[in-house]
C-alpha cells in the first residue's frame, strides 16, 4: 500500500520536476515539488492512511473503514482529491476546516472519530504541505463510501456544536520556550501529528480527553487499553531508556518490556516506522519529561514474573491438571514454551517481563488472546493467531477458556494479583465496557419525553395558578 503510494508520489513529483526544468516557472515547481513531498511525510506521521483505507487492500485513502465507536460504527470518507466521491473540491480553507475544526466543506460537523481535536494544533505550513500533497500527491478514486448512521440522538451532528465548545481547544502548537527545540519537536509530533493523546489519555463521560492532570495517563480504545506513557517510572514509562522507547516505537518490540498489538501496531505499521529517528528520539525526549501521573512505591509492569523452573511448576497443580494450563499448553506453549520463557530469538517473546501481563488490568493480555498480533515492520510480519476468531482459527477458545488461560499467565508469569473470570472476557468480546453516553442512550429518548411531560405540566400548573389568580382578583 505504502509502496504504491511512494510510487505515486516519487512519479507525480518527478513529473512537476520535469516540467519545471522545461518551463520558466523551474523554482515554482520545485518548490512545489517539495512541498508535495513534505505533505506526504506529514501524511504519514499524522497517519491519515490507517483509517481512510478499507482494510484487506483497499486503495488508499479511498475511504470506507468503518471505525467501531462505542455509539456504532463511523465510516472514515474518501479524501482522494476526487471531485465526484473524494475532497477535490476542498478549497486549501475548507481542508483546513476539516483537519482543525473538524467541518465538512458542506458545513456539517464531523464525529471526533477524526482525531481534530489533535490535528487543530497543527501549524499553518503543514496544513498547506497536507493540502498540497492531497491535492496533487494521492491518485483521485471515483468510488463513495457509504453514509455513516449513527442512532439516535448521535446521527444529529448539530450535536458536535456543543461538544466542540466544551472540548475543542481550536489552538495552533505554541513551543514552550522554557524547553529544548528536541523537546518542543517531540511534543509537537506526539500532539499535534501522531496524536497520541487520543488513545493514551483517560475519556469523560462525554467521551472527550480529560483535561490537564489525566494527559497520557491511559486510556481504553475498544477492548485493549492505551497504557500510562507519562513519565512515572513505576505507572508510566519513566523507567524505560530512550533508547528502547524510541526501538518500541520503530519496531513495536522491546525484548524484555513489551510488544505491540492491536491499535499500537497499527500506529507503529502506518506511521512511527517510517518516521525518521531523530523525530522518534524527540518524542521518546518528550515522554520522559511530561510531568509523571500515578506515582508511589511499586512493580513497573514490565518488572513481574520469571520463568518457571519445573514441570510441576509449570503445570500449575501436583495433582491433576490446572484448567488454564489445558488451555496454556495446547494453544500458547508451542510458540511461548512451556515455561512462559519464549524462544531464545524472542521471535516468539516471554510471558513475564512483559507488560500485557504484568499490568494491573488484563485487558491486554485478553484483547491479544481474543485478536492476536499481525504487525508488519519493515516487511516482516510478527504474527499470532487470534483465539477469538473462529473465522480465522480453528481453535476458538470459549470465555471460560480464556479465563483459565489468562489466570494460569497471570498466577504464574505477571501480576497474580489481576483475576480475570469469564464475564470480563465475554464484556471485552464484545468490544470493551460502554462508556457512559452509550450506556445511557437506551435512557436518552425516555429521558427526554420524561423532561417535557415534566415541564408541560408545569406550564399547566402555572397557567392554571394565574387564571385562579386572576379571577380572584376580578372578584368584586
Ligand atoms: C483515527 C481515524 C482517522 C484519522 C487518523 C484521520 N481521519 Fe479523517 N476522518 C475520519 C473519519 C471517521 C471521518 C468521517 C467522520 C464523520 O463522518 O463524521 C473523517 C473525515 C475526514 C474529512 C472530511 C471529508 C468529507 O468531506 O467527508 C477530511 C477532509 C479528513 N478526514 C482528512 C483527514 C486527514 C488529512 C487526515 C490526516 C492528517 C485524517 N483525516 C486522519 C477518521 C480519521
Ligand atoms: C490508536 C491508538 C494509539 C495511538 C494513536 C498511540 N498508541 Fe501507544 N498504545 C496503544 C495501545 C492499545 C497500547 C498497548 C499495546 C499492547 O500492549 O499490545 C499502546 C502501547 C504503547 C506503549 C507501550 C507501553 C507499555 O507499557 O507497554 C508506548 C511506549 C506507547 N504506546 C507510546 C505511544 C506514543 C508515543 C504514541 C504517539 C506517538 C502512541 N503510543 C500512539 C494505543 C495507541
Ligand atoms: C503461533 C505462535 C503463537 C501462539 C500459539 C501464541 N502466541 Fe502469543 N505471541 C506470539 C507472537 C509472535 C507475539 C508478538 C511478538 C512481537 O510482537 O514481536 C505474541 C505476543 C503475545 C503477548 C504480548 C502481547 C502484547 O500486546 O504485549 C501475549 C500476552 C501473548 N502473546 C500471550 C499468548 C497466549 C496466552 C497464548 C495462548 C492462548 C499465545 N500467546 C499463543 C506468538 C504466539
Amino acid at each position: 500500500m505504502r509502496v504504491r503510494r511512494t510510487g505515486w508520489s516519487a512519479a507525480l513529483v518527478a513529473g512537476v520536476l520535469v516540467a519545471g526544468a522545461m518551463g520558466a516557472r523551474a523554482q515554482d515547481a520545485a518548490a512545489d515539488a517539495a512541498r508535495i513531498e513534505a505533505g506526504g511525510r506529514l501524511a504519514v506521521a499524522t497517519d491519515c492512511l490507517a483509517c481512510h483505507t478499507a482494510p484487506k487492500g483497499g486503495k488508499p485513502f479511498a475511504g470506507g473503514y468503518a471505525i467501531a465507536s462505542p455509539l456504532g460504527d463511523i465510516v472514515a470518507t474518501n479524501i482522494t482529491p476526487s471531485k465526484s466521491a473524494g475532497i477535490g473540491d476542498y478549497t486549501l480553507e475548507d481542508f483546513r476546516r476539516a483537519v482543525r475544526q473538524g467541518l465538512r466543506k458542506d458545513g456539517a460537523h464531523l464525529y471526533p472519530a477524526m482525531p481534530y481535536t489533535a490535528y487543530t494544533q497543527l501549524s499553518d505550513d503543514d496544513t498547506a504541505a497536507l493540502y498540497a500533497y492531497f491535492m496533487h500527491g494521492v491518485a483521485p478514486v471515483d468510488e463513495k463510501v457509504p453514509a455513516t448512521s449513527l442512532p439516535f440522538p448521535f446521527n444529529i451532528r448539530l450535536s458536535m456544536v456543543a461538544w466542540n465548545a466544551l472540548f475543542l481547544k481550536d489552538e495552533r502548537f505554541v513551543p514552550d520556550p522554557s524547553k529544548t527545540d528536541e523537546v518542543n519537536r517531540g511534543a509537537y509530533l506526539a500532539q499535534a501529528l501522531a496524536h497520541c493523546s487520543t488513545c493514551h489519555t483517560p475519556r469523560n463521560a462525554l467521551m472527550a480527553e480529560q483535561d490537564g492532570k489525566g494527559f497520557l495517563s491511559g486510556g481504553s480504545v475498544g477492548p485493549w487499553f492505551a497504557p500510562n506513557i507519562t513519565s512515572d517510572p513505576v505507572h508510566g514509562i519513566g523507567a524505560w531508556t530512550e533508547a528502547e522507547l524510541v526501538q518500541y516505537l520503530r519496531t513495536g518490540r522491546v525484548t524484555g518490556k513489551a510488544q505491540a498489538a492491536g491499535p499500537m501496531a497499527e500506529a507503529v505499521e502506518h506511521s512511527l516506522q517510517h518516521l525518521p529517528e531523530p523525530d522518534l528520539k524527540a518524542i521518546a525526549v518528550y515522554l520522559k519529561q511530561t510531568p509523571p501521573v500515578g506515582g508511589g512505591e511499586g512493580t513497573p509492569r514490565f518488572g513481574f514474573g520469571a520463568a518457571s523452573k519445573s514441570e510441576v511448576d509449570w503445570r500449575g497443580a501436583k495433582e491433576g491438571v490446572d484448567a488454564g494450563w489445558r488451555v496454556f499448553s495446547g494453544s500458547c506453549a508451542q510458540c511461548h514454551q512451556e515455561n512462559g520463557g519464549g524462544t531464545g530469538n524472542r521471535e516468539y517473546p516471554s510471558l513475564f517481563h512483559n507488560t500485557a501481563t504484568g499490568a494491573d488490568r488484563p485487558d491486554n493480555l485478553v484483547a491479544t488472546i481474543l485478536h492476536g498480533v499481525d504487525r508488519t515492520v519493515a516487511g516482516r510480519a510478527h504474527f499470532m493467531p487470534a483465539f477469538g476468531d473462529a473465522a480465522s482459527y480453528t481453535d476458538r477458545l470459549t470465555d471460560q477458556e480464556i479465563a483459565d488461560v489468562s489466570n494460569y499467565v497471570l498466577g504464574r508469569y505477571g501480576n497474580p494479583a489481576v483475576k480475570v473470570s469469564a464475564g470480563d472476557v465475554r464484556v471485552l468480546r464484545a468490544g470493551g465496557s460502554p462508556p457512559f453516553l452509550a450506556q445511557v442512550r437506551p435512557l436518552i429518548v425516555p429521558g427526554l419525553v420524561v423532561v417535557l411531560v415534566a415541564l408541560l405540566c408545569l406550564v399547566i400548573r402555572r397557567v392554571r395558578a394565574k387564571s385562579r389568580r386572576g379571577s380572584l382578583e376580578f372578584r368584586p
